[in-house]
């Protein structure tokens, strides 16, 4: 145990990072250890980790003395941050700073920072083809996250930038699963007309973030994007309508109606899918099917992802 390289995993309970503990948990022989950070080191989602074997230890993202302790021994840690649960970039960037200055402190020898486009590189806020937001952002949680790279590197932290993919697991957790039409079939709202989307399971950003690690200094300083599969919105409803045996119909709204949608995050999001429509070609290519597999050769496709989960989404 004690010359396993000791992985500290930020987000350890959540969709990102459990992926990542369970891939170091499930290859003993792969020399690393996983550390998994949570604030609650009692709930049942931490206990279900420390009962597979996971060191468990207590750390928040907005407290850096405790990432300090939480990282201190550790070989490498996996940082990601939680814009869902405050929706403030600032916050965001706070959190990526405290991660980055906790990592350099502690002389981590790998860090993994899952990061996001700055959109402002293709789209500055001087352009008006979407409004901006929060008076600097064009999509906030993205923005936040590809401003916060340059952090990592200024505090010269060996770090791989990881670029991840919009989750399948939005259709069972984030409301984005096919709802009723009203004519007893179900329409699938995505406003990205006939581009494609990347996407994974979330399980397999963890898994490739595992593959980053088992590379040793490889990958440090790079910046790798990984996806499951492209897939227009009319591919998806298709692939739904399958797995769901109920006819599901792409419903291909404008970025526009969506950020009108009135939930919180709308425009957040109806500026992220517009992002990902008109800059398709950046987007996807940023992000290589083939070198995310080979990183991770459970890789899952859209498919497979719904013959496991389908019964998981809601169709209300
Ligand atoms: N949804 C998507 O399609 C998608 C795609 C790409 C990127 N993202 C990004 O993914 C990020 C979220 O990652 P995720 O989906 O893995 O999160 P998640 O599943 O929502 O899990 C969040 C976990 O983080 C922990 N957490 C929350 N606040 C914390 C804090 N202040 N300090 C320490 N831990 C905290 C919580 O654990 P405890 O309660 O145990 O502390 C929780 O289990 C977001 O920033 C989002 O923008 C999402």
């Amino acid at each position: 145990m004690s010359d396993r390289r000791v992985i500290a995993v930020v987000g350890a309970t959540g969709a990102q990072g459990s992926g990542l503990v369970r891939a170091i948990l499930n290859d003993p022989a792969g020399g690393f250890a996983a550390r998994a950070l949570t604030r609650n080191v009692d709930s049942a989602k931490a206990r279900a980790l420390a009962d597979l074997g996971a060191e468990v230890v207590a750390a928040d993202v907005d407290d850096r003395a405790s990432l300090e302790r939480a990282f201190a021994g550790a070989w490498g840690a996996y940082c990601v941050t939680f814009f869902w649960e405050h929706f403030s970039p600032e916050k965001e960037k706070a959190q990526a700073r405290a991660m980055a200055e906790a990592a350099r402190v502690t002389g981590l020898q790998h860090v993994i920072w899952s990061t996001l486009e700055d959109t402002r590189r293709w789209v500055p806020l001087t352009d008006d083809r979407m409004p901006t937001l929060m008076g600097s952002y064009k999509v906030p949680h993205f923005d936040a996250k590809g401003e916060s790279d340059r952090t990592f590197a200024e505090l010269g932290v060996p770090t791989t930038y990881l670029l991840t993919s919009f989750y399948w697991d939005n259709l069972i957790h984030f409301g984005m699963g096919p709802k009723p039409a009203g004519d007893g079939t179900l329409a699938f709202t995505l406003p990205m007309g006939g581009a494609k989307l990347p996407g994974i399971a979330a399980a397999d950003i963890g898994r490739c973030a595992y593959g980053i690690f088992k590379r040793g200094g490889e990958l440090i300083g790079r910046t790798v994007g990984i996806a499951g599969e492209f897939l227009t919105g009319d591919e998806m409803a298709a692939a739904l309508s399958k797995a769901l045996g109920t006819a599901v119909r792409h419903n291909a709204v404008d970025p526009a109606v969506y950020r009108g949608f009135g939930f919180p995050g709308a425009e957040d999001l109806g500026n992220m899918f517009q992002f990902k429509r008109d800059f398709e070609d950046v987007f996807c290519g940023a992000r290589d099917l083939a070198f995310s597999r080979s990183l991770n050769p459970e890789l899952q496709t859209f498919d497979r992802w719904l013959a496991a989960n389908a019964a998981r989404i809601p169709r209300e």
